[in-house]
């Protein structure tokens, strides 16, 4: 499976736009944890790894970067840019986060606790994993 947009719900108010989001509503999964990435300098590449559980939901809240997803044969390349959609990463997938504009802020939501473990940060290794869970 690879990644998908998920476009939220957008209350718009002259008052100024509302969105939100709900576990197990308009991501599939249960949050476990938020996690936010900002004030990264120009040309800087956050994220380059695998998760062997856990599901993210990535929302660029303001700014913009690119999202790019490598299921060990397949690149596809997101580029995230409004609060109210978001990209649903379910496990098993490499993910790199890159061109990230000036001031942009990027919310993570987790389907786990933190936990090291959980990481693969070695492209073959991820490789070789996905091969062993999905033969
Ligand atoms: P990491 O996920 O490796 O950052 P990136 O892949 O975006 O470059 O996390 C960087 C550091 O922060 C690492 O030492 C683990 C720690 N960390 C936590 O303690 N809790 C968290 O929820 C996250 C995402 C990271």
């Amino acid at each position: 499976m690879s990644g998908k947009l998920i476009h939220l719900p957008k209350l718009e108010d002259p008052r100024g736009n509302l969105s939100f989001l709900e576990e197990e509503n308009h991501i599939p999964f249960k949050i476990k944890r938020t996690y936010w990435i900002y004030d990264v300098p120009g040309g800087e590449i956050r994220g380059s790894h695998a998760f062997k559980e856990s599901q993210e939901f990535i929302i660029a809240l303001s700014g913009s970067f690119d999202v790019i997803l490598n299921d060990g044969e397949n690149e596809t390349q997101f580029n995230l840019n409004r609060s109210y959609y978001g990209l649903y990463i379910p496990k098993l997938l490499w993910r790199s986060i890159e061109n990230f504009s000036t001031n942009s802020l990027a919310l993570i939501v987790s389907s786990i606790p933190f936990d090291q473990k959980d990481y693969i940060r070695d492209f073959d290794e991820f490789k070789i994993i996905k091969n062993e869970i999905e033969k």
